[in-house]
């Protein structure tokens, strides 16, 4: 072993880990990780979904290469540049309209968001914002104000009308009753108050939660009719991951906006906001960092982009997800620590249940369960409310050898599990959401 994880917590700062086992890394391929003791570990999590093609595709390694050995300035902010304005007319592709739009780049989902909502309000003259209990959009200051995740417990905004998201509780309200809630806060404080409704086409970090079937399409007819901007949220499940390029297109309605993030820059740091050019041209040095719209990061978007269509991603997010899914529902015949398998395409939620096992706490048995399966050599991490839902969001290239190796990994640590071979304490110490 290394030094590596104890240098790091000597000097990184606690304020941006979000660590549950002893994790440190010197390298990375395909979907496995190279530790630094020298065990692969194979990455069920993807680098939370950043890691779309893995690690070091070479369509990615070629065009990072070429741009940083030619970079066409450092942003957007002051000049055009090639690559981002290449990226820019692709992702209008993405999402196609037979209205104007308009591409706004950046570093992260939180940037995105951020960016998305004041634009939002600015373009509306309107303040107020739709937005769900459990949704993680970001974690900067705007964003955190219209997230329910309970991380983010900042102050609110202050006309933020935050509904449940359904299917996230067995005793929540339903869809519809949800719906009436919104028409009941609309009728309060007036439609033509609301900017417009952030919202995630998969609850990811609130607990995986896939919203049930027609309940979007509602929403937005709600929204469309009094003018409140509906703004996609697909940060984490866009871009292939669901089995359509778009996960808003499970769901037969199309958001006004689309954000894009983790995924599209394959583990750089890249993000897009798509929509009408009504709001993205509002207003000029509105939304801007200095480095937004990098040459290095767009050439990464654009090979993401292109790997994801030469090797049909979205189709083997089906498959892969297909085959994963069966391969865990298996798993659950045979372990009743596994309460549910949920989810769309390779973005699956898998949520334990600690009644089920010695550890007896959901939280407690899924840390215990997370950290025995590093020991082992497998990378999940947890989501929801509760910290107990394992969120797998693998690479979109994993291969079915990994799948299968994961599978066994899994298959063994929650044996270990169950029959009280894990130790609770080992997990304490890391302090997780
Ligand atoms: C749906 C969603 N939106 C936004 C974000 C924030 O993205 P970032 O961490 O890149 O700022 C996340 C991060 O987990 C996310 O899952």
């Amino acid at each position: 072993m290394s030094d590596l994880y104890a240098r790091d917590s000597a000097a990184i700062a606690g304020l941006q880990k979000l660590r549950f086992f002893p994790q440190a890394v010197v390298g990375g391929k395909g979907a496995t990780l190279e530790a630094d003791d020298g065990r692969s570990l194979i990455d069920l999590s993807g680098a939370w979904g950043a890691a779309s093609l893995g690690y070091g595709h070479p369509a990615l390694v070629a065009a990072v290469t070429a741009a940083i050995a030619n970079p066409a300035g450092a942003s957007v902010l002051s000049s055009a540049n090639g690559p981002a304005l290449a990226l820019a007319e692709r992702l209008l592709k993405v999402f196609p309209s037979d209205q104007p739009q308009k591409v706004w780049l950046g570093h992260s989902g939180s940037d995105a968001n951020e960016a998305a909502i004041r634009a939002a309000r600015r373009a509306t003259g309107r303040s107020g914002i739709i937005g769900f209990a459990g949704a993680y959009h970001g974690c900067t200051i705007g964003t955190m104000a219209v997230s329910g995740h309970p991380t983010l417990a900042s102050d609110k905004a202050a006309d933020l009308i935050q509904l449940p998201y359904p299917g996230a509780s067995a005793e929540g309200p339903d869809a519809d009753s949800i719906l009436e809630l919104l028409m009941q806060r609309l009728r309060e404080v007036g439609p033509e108050t609301i900017a417009a409704c952030i919202f995630e086409p998969i609850l990811a970090d609130g607990g995986l939660i896939v919203p049930p079937a027609g309940f979007l399409a509602k929403l937005d007819a709600i929204c469309r009719a009094h003018g409140i901007l509906m703004i996609c949220d697909e940060v984490k499940v866009g871009l292939a991951r669901t089995g359509r390029l778009n996960a808003y297109e499970h769901e037969g309605f199309r958001p006004d906006m689309l954000i894009l993030g983790k995924g599209l820059g394959g583990g750089l740091p890249l993000s897009a906001v798509i929509g009408p050019d009504w709001v993205m041209d509002c207003a000029t040095a509105f939304a801007m960092q200095t480095l937004h719209g990098n040459p290095v990061c767009a050439a990464a978007g654009l090979a993401v982009l292109a790997t994801i269509d030469a090797e049909s991603l979205s189709t083997e997010a089906t498959r892969k997800g297909d085959l994963l899914k069966a391969g865990l529902l298996e798993l659950a015949s045979r372990h009743p620590s596994m309460a549910e398998v949920r989810g769309r395409g390779l973005a699956i939620g898998v949520e334990i249940k600690g009644a089920e096992t010695p550890l007896e706490s959901d939280a407690t048995a899924t840390a215990g369960l997370m950290f025995h399966a590093h020991s082992m050599g497998l990378v999940a991490y947890c989501v929801g409310p509760n910290s107990n839902v394992l969120e797998l969001t693998p690479p979109l290239t994993i291969t079915e050898d990994e799948i299968a190796q994961a599978l066994k990994l899994l298959d063994a640590a929650l044996t270990d599990l169950e029959a009280g071979r894990i130790d609770g304490k080992a997990s304490a110490d890391f302090a997780g959401w």
